[in-house]
């Protein structure tokens, strides 16, 4: 880190890989999970901060949708504990994860292709009573739930610009309206922390906009949001916090523009021999930065400049 920066208001003490925050919504300890002979994921201790915009990044291969898929009950570590507001969420099973305010978004999106937009929603929702045997049988029970949910859905799509959609196909929907839609679906159970797997990857420039609008909402409405993303710009932009994993480790974190220039980042993308999304990563990144600096040193001592 940064000599000049050693503390953020975020921050109990310094800062640096693994510090305390004032309010943490979520702790993990000592989480691990190996692949055969590959260790995926090594954290020793994170905390992801309340109420603010944190950006999980690092190198292809790094860790951070397995990391993610740990948190959310998708996959079972081989060691380790956290806690989400406070209560331990290790192997609990995703669908009470989601149920406790922590749901995420898939890298690949998860949509259902053969049910409609408005049936995607539906199926987001929690705490439905027709989902249970006996209140099932009692449709006074359900059916205002029912039209309840309905009316959030239908609400969700239009903030997303997706209720023209409502009775198509998810399939007929494009990369980006599927990440929009998965987007929307997380927020039907009404969530505390929201967790989005590259939101921005294969969406266009036009929708781009409008994804970074929204996940900024999420924030002004009180969510915390943890997101993965290779786009610079976007985390440069958006994010309060930067957290850096590289070979399943956190190697870095801090607030963008101190941890963009941490030698430890810098290190983590260029050690990765990946050609990874570096070329996306737009001119005023100081990785990409670092990168080109480095070559014109190299290529200087060999003579060829
Ligand atoms: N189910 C699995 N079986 C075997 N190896 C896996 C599995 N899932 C992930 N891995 C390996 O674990 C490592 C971490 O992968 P992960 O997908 O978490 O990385 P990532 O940081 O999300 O990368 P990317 O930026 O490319 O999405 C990689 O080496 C990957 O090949
Ligand atoms: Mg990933």
């Amino acid at each position: 880190m940064s000599d000049t920066i050693v503390t953020h208001p975020l921050v109990v003490g310094e800062v640096g890989p693994g510090c305390k925050k004032v309010d943490p919504i979520v702790v993990a300890d000592n989480v691990t999970r190996t692949f055969g002979g590959l260790t995926a994921v090594d954290v020793a201790h994170v905390e992801i901060p309340r109420g603010a915009i944190t950006a999980l990044i690092g190198p292809n291969g790094a860790g951070k949708t397995t990391f993610f898929n740990l948190l959310t009950g998708f996959d079972k570590p081989n060691t380790g504990d956290w806690s989400f507001e406070g209560h331990s969420l290790a192997r609990v099973p995703a669908f009470r994860v989601a149920r406790k305010g922590m749901v995420r978004t898939f890298q690949l999106t998860k949509s259902l292709g053969r049910l409609s937009v408005l049936q995607n929603m539906l199926l987001g929702a929690t705490k439905q009573p027709g989902e249970n045997m006996f209140t099932a049988l009692v449709k006074p029970l359900w059916r205002k739930r029912e039209e309840e949910i309905t009316a959030k859905a239908e609400e969700l799509l239009a903030r997303f610009s997706l209720d023209a959609k409502s009775d198509d196909y998810a399939a007929s929907l494009s990369g980006g309206q599927r990440k929009l839609l998965e987007m929307a679906r997380a927020l039907m159970s009404d969530p505390v922390l929201v967790m989005l797997d590259e939101p921005m990857a294969g969406v266009n420039p036009a929708l781009t906009q409008s994804l970074l609008g929204h996940i900024k909402q999420l924030k002004e409405e009180g969510m915390s949001v943890l997101f993965v993303e290779h786009d610079m710009h976007m985390v440069r932009h958006i994010s309060d916090w930067v957290i850096v994993m590289a070979e399943g480790k956190v190697v870095a974190e801090g607030p963008p523009d101190t941890v963009m220039r941490d030698q430890a980042v810098i290190d983590a993308y260029l050690g990765a021999h990946h050609d990874t999304d570096l070329g996306e990563m737009t001119g005023a990144n100081p990785v990409v930065e670092a990168k080109e600096a480095a070559a014109k040193v190299a290529a200087k001592k060999e003579g060829t400049v």
